[in-house]
């Protein structure tokens, strides 16, 4: 099993495990994502579309998957063009797919979110990601948004996040027993994942205070954090300013 991280800073690769987790299983993503979150992923996603303006018209959206929230960033700003970026390509081949009606609106980047080359459709009114803060180096994934966002733009980061102690503990373990025991004998392409390993990198992750630090420097203003449902979820955002 690969060694967790205690923070993205040290010696932990998130590229290397997001690598290991994500190539193979694109196809079944949006089902997986469904019903391992109790169906608590579109709320959360709901809950950081909130957050962006409807008139934003300029979009970039890290770690964009197989364009779930993509879809509902377009929808959410309906003037809006998008860009896309996503290390995985059969995840980014099935987003391609997803916009029959909007190819226009869309474009798509094959790359590291925290280094790819998005200067030449900067700047951007907003930036969206979901599960990314974890597999990441907040200050320099922050240090890479910083010139791209426009005066005024906003950030909004989501992931999940641990609850701490008592009933909401006890259940978030339980229910990552239930998907670790379970989910690889549904889908065996999703083993490397459900075999403690995210469970762990959640556990482990300190996302939350090292982006919210991120975003405490110079460049950035309006600062804010929320957990959702019972905290096993959290928002973090930042407007540039
Ligand atoms: C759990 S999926 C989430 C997809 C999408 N954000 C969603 O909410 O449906 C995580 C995604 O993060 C991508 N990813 C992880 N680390 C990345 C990085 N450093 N740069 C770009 N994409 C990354 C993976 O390729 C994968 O598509």
């Amino acid at each position: 099993m690969t060694t967790p991280p205690s923070s993205p800073a040290t010696e932990f690769s998130g590229q290397a495990l997001a690598k290991r987790f994500f190539p193979g299983t694109g196809k079944s993503y949006d089902r997986v994502v469904r019903w391992t979150t109790l169906g608590l992923d579109k709320r959360w996603k709901k809950a950081l579309l909130a957050k962006v303006p409807k008139d934003a018209k300029n979009v970039l959206e890290l770690a964009s998957g197989t364009g779930i929230l993509s879809r509902m960033v377009l929808d959410h700003c309906p003037q809006a063009r998008l860009v896309g970026v996503d290390l995985t390509d059969d995840y980014q081949q099935i987003a391609k797919g997803r916009f029959p009606d909007d190819a226009a609106r869309v474009e798509w980047r094959l790359g590291d979110a925290t280094k790819v080359d998005v200067s030449d459709r900067a700047p951007f009114d907003a930036v969206v990601s979901c599960y990314i803060p974890k597999y990441v180096n907040a200050v320099e994934m922050v240090d890479h948004l910083l010139p791209l966002v426009r005066p005024g733009g906003i950030v909004v980061l989501h992931d999940f996040a641990r609850p701490h102690k008592g009933i909401q503990r006890w259940i978030w373990r339980r229910w990552f027993w239930v998907l670790d025991t379970f989910a690889p004998k549904l889908h065996p392409e999703w083993s490397n994942v459900f075999d403690h390993t995210l469970a762990d990198l959640i556990l482990r992750s300190e996302w939350i205070p090292e982006f919210r630090a991120a975003f405490h420097r110079p460049g950035w203003k309006d600062q804010g954090y929320e957990t959702l449902s019972f905290k096993s979820a959290a928002l973090v955002w930042a407007t540039r300013a």
